[in-house]
């Protein structure tokens, strides 16, 4: 089915099961331990053996020698596998550096060797006494120094124009010119990235952990050098991603060629220390931002520049992309440089582009609302934009940024908020802080599987994932809304490449893009089932297991009386995202207390006013959004991947190192969504929701910390040390 005129009414807008609260059909299964992860009891034959993958212990140069012959003596050992008898490995295509390293070694903890053995702590064991010599070669590592040499890149990713930003940024009345720096961030998912590999002749089942099972798929083909068809993927229930798990990682690889290797199921979990530099995560960002406005506080000219940093071959990071859509302004600019860099590779995390853009851009719109002496909410909706700045023949779909914020600053209480360093609690100095929030809404071609049985039951298959934000759920809701059948009555199978390709778990895009590969799907089968009763021509509804046409009426189930009804087909897009910006908003509101005599920072509340499309699942919905909003507090407060700038590794990479906050951090969260539903995005006329929690939320909280205090931190994280020399002023 294709996409490709605005939708009109259709089943999911009687939202009696779509768009309800609904509790998560896989809840059960994961509270009570029975949910099978990767690493996890799977229909595996045989008794599994433990593979333990070894991190180079340099960032740049190569394996001089690596000698394994007292690892492999080691009790339990079966095999040891490097780049010397791993056999030639492609590569995908999305993989900056090979996931099996040697003799060339790329970047710090990049995987070269795992041993198998019995047991895990044989298999540990056994690692320690690999005997590796290195040839070390020197690197770049620091971004801030490679700056100066980082380069313009093309396409997507190039600089963009409009107007004379120069010449109207000049003669600007009220302007800001301001520098503001991103630190490297880790996932920090809950589940380590962990796979069990089988093979069966000459193809391989691996039971594993990973957002995008296509992707997977077709990747592991590529680097094992093996058809599509010889793998199987399986990756029903993921312990969170976040990003760090859309692409192929070394524990598949590794898996994979240790069971090759010792002709036997062998499981691999990346140890929790490996993770932060063998995997990918979100490179560090130098942002400029200069704003020019007239005295009444109309923007007249924006400009973004932002530097990251990334191996040969990387992507950087898009952080500029939201300054290009989300305030009017006749004057823009927008460009990004990327630096080579030899750490560990950077990549997507949740919200990339949009999280760290929106940290630097929100700052600076909090600043200039000072220097105008305007409230920065206020400062927002007068630059509001409907349509793209860039391109002003193109109008937003549907937006609300308005309503956001509007509603927000009223719910919020936003009125009682003084100057800077005005509010006292005690030894607290409290201050409030707002930010808009902007992400992209995404599609991805989706394809899924319907059946009917006899006895009613409808089962859906797809590779969807559900890493966490409730796909099983809101695909089970999708189904049974489109036949008509309660929830009970509905089955969701996910996350193995035997089904139907899928749109994945990534850009925020899977729920709207899934269930509509499901409507889909259901469309083809309420055809069948009209065909089946012999009901002919006229318009069909589906309501409490009924099938009516004109006043003809049936049981569903009737429909599957003479065998099984199986319909596949995929949602695909026209060129309506074209045609119209697709984008979801937010406004972000957060109450901070700094402690005055420690500078320790406390978040006392939260709000997030959404405007998504229709929310699917109200539930799932918050509870992404809350999960997202604890995020951002980790980025504004905690999060960063240390550098050592010498060699070129990140220090703290292990959660004891590197800290995420919690929600028991937060004493209170509220979400509220804007009654929404964009009919220019798919016939669920929903939108992504998941990564729009998390953007603006830590610029929401620097402001609110400036508000607090009256120190204005541009350089995230915040951490108390940072401010603590200068509280003494406000005390
Ligand atoms: Mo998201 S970073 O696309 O999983």
């Amino acid at each position: 089915m294709k996409f490709d005129t605005p939708a009109g009414t259709n089943p999911i807008d009687r939202m009696r099961v779509v768009g309800q609260p609904t509790a998560r059909i896989d809840g059960p299964l994961k509270v009570s331990g029975k949910a099978p992860y990767a690493y996890e009891h799977h229909d595996v034959p045989g008794k599994p053996a433990y593979g333990y993958v070894v991190g180079a212990a340099i960032a740049k140069g190569a394996i001089r020698s690596i000698d394994t012959a007292q690892a492999e003596r080691a009790p339990g050992v079966i095999t040891v596998v490097t780049h010397r008898n791993a056999g030639k490995l492609g590569k995908g295509r999305m993989n900056t550096a090979n996931l099996l390293g040697g003799p060339r070694v790329e970047h710090y903890h990049q995987a070269i060797a795992v041993v198998v053995a019995e047991t895990f702590e044989q298999a540990r064991a056994a690692a320690a006494m690999i005997d590796v010599d290195y040839a070390r070669d020197g690197g770049t590592f620091d971004l801030a120094a490679a700056k100066t040499g980082a380069a313009e890149q093309g396409g997507e990713n190039a600089p963009t124009a409009v107007g004379d930003f120069e010449g109207a940024f000049a003669s600007a009345p009220v302007k800001l010119d301001a520098t503001y720096t991103t630190p490297d961030q880790s996932h920090s998912m809950m589940e380590p990235h962990a796979t069990i590999a089988q093979w069966d002749g000459d193809g391989v089942t691996v039971w594993t952990s990973n957002q995008m099972v296509a992707w997977g798929k077709k990747e592991l083909a590529a680097t094992l050098q093996i058809a599509p068809e010889k793998v199987r993927l399986v990756s029903p229930y993921i312990g969170g991603g976040f990003g760090g798990k859309l692409f192929l990682r070394s524990d598949v690889v590794m898996a994979s060629l240790a069971s090759r290797a010792a002709k036997r199921p062998v499981k691999v979990a990346l140890q929790r220390p490996l993770i932060p530099n063998n995997t990918t995560h979100r490179p560090a960002t130098i942002q400029r931002i200069r704003v020019g406005c007239s005295r009444d506080g109309k923007i007249t000219a924006i400009g973004h520049e932002s530097w990251s940093g990334n191996l040969p071959d990387g992507d950087l990071e898009t952080a500029t992309m939201q300054t290009k859509l989300l305030y009017a302004g006749p004057n823009r600019m927008t460009a990004m440089r990327l630096a080579v860099l030899d750490l560990p590779e950077g990549n997507a995390m949740r919200a990339p582009g949009e999280a760290p853009g929106l940290m630097a851009l929100e700052i600076a719109m909090d600043e200039m609302a000072e220097k105008l002496g305007m409230d920065p909410v206020k400062f927002r909706v007068i630059n509001d934009t409907q349509v793209d700045p860039e391109k002003p023949d193109r109008p937003f779909s549907q937006r609300n940024l308005v309503r956001c914020l509007e509603d927000g600053a009223k719910r919020f209480g936003w009125s009682r908020r003084k100057a800077p360093g005005q509010t006292r609690d005690g030894r607290w100095l409290v201050g409030m802080g707002v930010a808009a929030a902007f992400r992209n809404n995404l599609n991805q071609k989706s394809a899924a599987r319907v059946r009917l049985n006899a006895s009613g039951q409808v089962t859906v298959e797809t590779d969807m994932t559900d890493i966490g934000t409730g796909s099983y759920t809101i695909i089970a809701q999708t189904a049974a809304e489109m036949l008509g059948v309660p929830l009970a009555k509905v089955s969701v199978k996910l996350g193995d490449s035997a089904f139907p390709a899928a749109a994945g778990s990534g850009g925020q895009w899977g729920a709207n893009s899934s269930t509509a590969g499901v409507y889909a799907a259901c469309v083809k089968l309420r055809e069948q089932v009209v065909q089946s009763l012999g009901f002919g021509q006229g318009e069909a509804t589906f309501e409490n297991g009924t099938v009516r046409v004109g006043n003809r009426s049936a049981d569903l189930a009737q429909a599957a009386k003479a065998g099984e009804l199986i319909a596949e087909d995929a949602m695909e897009y026209g060129d309506l995202a074209k045609k119209f910006q697709q984008s979801t908003f937010g406004g972000h509101f957060v109450e901070v207390g700094v402690d005055r005599y420690t500078g320790e920072v406390r978040v006392r509340r939260m709000l997030a006013v959404c405007a998504a499309g229709r929310i699917l699942n109200p539930t799932s919905a918050r509870s992404q959004v809350i999960g997202a909003m604890t995020m951002g507090v980790g980025g504004a407060l905690m999060e960063e991947l240390a550098v050592d700038k010498r060699f070129g590794f990140f220090v703290n990479h292990d959660l004891a190192g590197y800290e995420v906050p919690v929600h028991m951090d937060i004493p209170h969260q509220e979400v509220v969504f804007l009654d929404e539903a964009d009919d220019k995005v798919s016939p669920m006329k929903a939108k992504g929701v998941g990564e729009l929690g998390l953007c603006g939320v830590g610029a929401a909280v620097a402001n609110a910390i400036y508000n607090a205090t009256g120190v204005r931190i541009r350089d995230y994280p915040i951490t108390l040390d940072k401010h603590l020399d200068k509280l003494g002023d406000v005390a």
